[in-house]
């Protein structure tokens, strides 16, 4: 197929700015293209991924297989009511600016989880979050291609099994979503009790969402690097949820350490608060090394490799498993070589 070309750089295409090249690359800008990219699939036995902001990924040097960059471009209000609308995306679409749409047109929802780097289409598979806001809470279905079946199918909110960080879509790596639908409301729920929020917000008498949105964009590019000047994944690892019978006694050890207690058996824990606590916020090692603003967050100072980045974060998992006794899982996608 002449549309897919090979041996293509992925060094820009990464917001880790990983060196990383893929065999095979298609620029996919139409839903029409997805039945030969399914051909192409079957007749070489190649692996694949989609590729959106690659705001979320961990590439490899070299990748063996597919990658299918998701361009798919488009907003369409697909109901109107006096209450809600139900808006869809294309999973192309830059994330952040579409929530500035639909703040925009005065729709509420997408707020809290304004200056999220990526498209449309990742947010749904890691259920993204951020100041008290999930957006599985305005994910009302995801349309999918499945490049097994070569049908288009549409996976309601129950369907897509969303949880911290997670989702069906994970398990599923023969959907590729092309479109996410959303409702938003008309009339406004603010969400501003998030501890970060309250300090920032003096006057919520008249708060707006844009208020919030300038807010959040305010705290976030205090605290996060800016991809576009040092490569990062946001937080690399996960926030442990743990067992409540193991929490106690680190409580007891470290009464400093933030715990948000969720039920009577578990409680999540602040990664970035267990490797702050070790002294390793601002630690560098060669081109990597953890944010001085926030330790959650790792950065690549050039272009490393995963290999590299991995290592690296092990040692970091290392010294907290040592210290705490807690395994810390790694957030962001890891993709392997393929074949
Ligand atoms: N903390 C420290 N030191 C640090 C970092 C954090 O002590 O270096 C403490 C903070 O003081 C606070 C607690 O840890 O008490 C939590 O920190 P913060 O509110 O900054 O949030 P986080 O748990 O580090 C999560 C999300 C972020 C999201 C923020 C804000 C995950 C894995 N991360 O981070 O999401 O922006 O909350 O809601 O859940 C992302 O997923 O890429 C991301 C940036």
């Amino acid at each position: 197929m002449q549309i897919i070309l090979k041996n293509h750089s992925l060094n820009n295409l990464n917001t880790l700015r990983c060196r990383s090249v893929a065999a095979n690359f298609i620029e996919l800008t139409d839903i029409d293209l997805l039945s030969e990219v399914s051909d192409f699939i079957e007749k070489t036995n190649s692996k694949f991924f989609v590729l959106g902001g690659g705001s979320n990924l961990i590439l490899p040097e070299k990748y063996d297989g597919l990658v299918i960059y998701n361009k798919l471009s488009g907003i369409d209000c697909i109901e109107e009511h006096s209450e809600y609308v139900l808006i869809k995306a294309m999973a192309g679409v830059i994330w952040d600016e579409f929530v500035a749409y639909t703040i925009n047109k005065g729709w509420f929802g997408l707020e809290n989880l304004s200056l999220i780097p990526g498209t449309v289409g990742a947010s749904p598979i890691q259920n993204i979050g951020a100041y008290g806001a999930e957006v599985a809470d305005f994910i009302e279905y995801v349309e999918v291609y499945d490049i097994q079946t070569n049908t288009v199918k549409q996976i309601n909110n129950a369907g897509c099994n969303f949880s911290y960080r997670n989702s069906i879509f994970k398990l599923r790596p023969n959907y590729i979503v092309i479109a996410v639908t959303f409702r938003l409301l008309k009339d406004a729920i603010l969400n501003y009790k998030y501890a970060d929020l309250s300090k920032c917000l003096t006057d919520i008498t008249n708060l707006t969402a844009l208020d919030l949105r300038n807010c959040i964009i305010k705290i976030r590019q205090a605290k996060l690097p800016d991809p576009n000047q040092i490569g990062n994944v946001g937080s690399f690892f996960h926030n442990p949820i743990l067992n409540n019978a193991k929490v106690n006694p680190l409580k007891l050890a470290y009464p400093g350490m933030p715990v948000y207690i969720l039920d009577d058996d578990n409680s999540k824990v602040s990664a970035g608060w267990l490797i702050d606590n070790l002294g390793l916020k601002g630690f560098r090692q060669n081109n990597l090394g953890v944010y001085p603003k926030q330790a959650l967050v790792l950065v690549n100072y050039d272009s490393s490799t995963q290999t590299e980045v991995l290592e690296f974060a092990r040692m970091i998992q290392d010294k907290v498993k040592a210290k705490y006794g807690i395994s810390l899982n790694i957030e962001p996608i890891i993709i392997s070589k393929g074949g």
